[in-house]
């Protein structure tokens, strides 16, 4: 273990989770009221100061979006008091804004911690992702190849009929095609009109029953399910997608070269990291925020790390 992993461990790892119930309580107070932007602003201010409170010397990589756009949190702030260790830092306060303001299922307040330089520097473009929970051997995914054949890959490793297999999906037109592809396969489908983080991690969790996550959504996002992949187990590869030059320019300035490289999930989040999430709404990870008929709020979050492997759920009552 290195000096910095202790650092992870004995410092930050509860101490995330205080930045991510901050989050998901800021954002809690504007579920299901129609306005995706309030309750974003919600959750990046309490993330912010929270995360502004701890003793560290953070850098956002993945985050609100470039400096010119995002007033807070923008790539490449500082964050923590400065001193303590240097740490990589991928967020995203409100993961299903859409979801908080309509109050649906599965919205989130994630982050995800690195040594410098363990996370992928992903700009916000879209990333095709595959995933599958632990159990299965070395490359049973592959992104290379065909939804078909990563189906029946996966159905003849479970020892069960393609079939049988249930596939996570975002709900987006341009995912047409793979759903007419894995419907021809008889699979189940289980469509998500949001929120791929808590998608991708369904995979591994044998009471949602779903066996596999495909399809594109935020790279950003990808990251942060990665991390959480190297945490409890399972498999992911993604590869951006991009959509003009002005994308691919936007990769390049992040050092990214090989534009149709396929990540492994150690190359989206390597070494020691630890992930975080607090539910905003209920979902499948977690319950989100409640008040109770005292005042009290109550969260539920998940905070784990990869060297060691710990899962910790974490309910908190907040009172005053
Ligand atoms: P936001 O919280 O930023 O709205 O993201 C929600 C989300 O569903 C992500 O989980 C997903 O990766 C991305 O949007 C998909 O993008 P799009 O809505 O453009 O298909």
């Amino acid at each position: 273990m290195t000096d910095a992993s202790q650092n992870l461990d004995r410092v930050l790892v509860l101490e995330m989770v205080r930045v991510t119930e901050a989050a998901a309580v800021g954002a809690a107070k504007l579920i299901g009221r129609g306005d995706e932007k309030a309750a974003d602003a919600a959750a990046v201010e309490a993330m912010r100061a929270a995360l502004n409170a701890l003793d560290m010397d953070g850098t956002v990589v993945i985050g609100e979006g470039e400096r010119d756009e995002a007033p807070m949190l923008y790539i490449g702030e500082k964050v923590g008091s400065g001193s303590g260790p240097s740490i990589d830092i991928a967020l995203d306060p409100l993961e299903g804004t859409t979801i908080t303001a309509k109050a649906g299922p599965n919205a989130l307040a994630v982050l995800a911690i690195a040594e410098k330089g363990g996370l992928l520097n992903a700009p916000d473009v879209y990333m095709d992702k595959i995933a599958v929970g632990p159990g299965y051997a070395d490359g049973v995914i592959d992104l290379a190849k065909s939804a078909t054949e990563n189906v029946r890959a996966v159905a003849a490793a479970k020892g069960v009929q393609p079939g049988d297999i249930i596939v996570c999906v975002l709900d987006r037109p341009r995912h047409e095609g793979l759903i007419a592809e894995l419907r021809a396969l008889g699979c189940g489908i289980q469509l998500i009109p949001d929120g791929d983080v808590a998608g991708v991690i369904a995979v591994t969790n044998p009471d949602t029953g779903i066996d596999l996550y495909m399809g594109s959504g935020g790279a950003p996002e990808g990251v942060l399910a990665a991390a959480a992949l190297r945490c409890v187990g399972g498999q992911f590869q993604g590869r951006l997608l991009f959509r003009n030059e002005d994308e691919r320019a936007r990769a390049r300035k992040w050092g990214i070269e090989n534009l149709d490289r396929i990540y492994a999930l150690e190359e989206l989040a390597k070494g020691d990291v630890i992930f975080a999430a607090t539910g905003v709404t209920d979902g499948s990870l977690l319950d989100g925020v409640k008040r109770r008929r005292d005042g009290a709020i109550t969260t539920e979050s998940i905070v784990m790390r990869a060297s060691s492997g710990t899962v910790r759920r974490v309910y908190s009552e907040h009172r005053g």
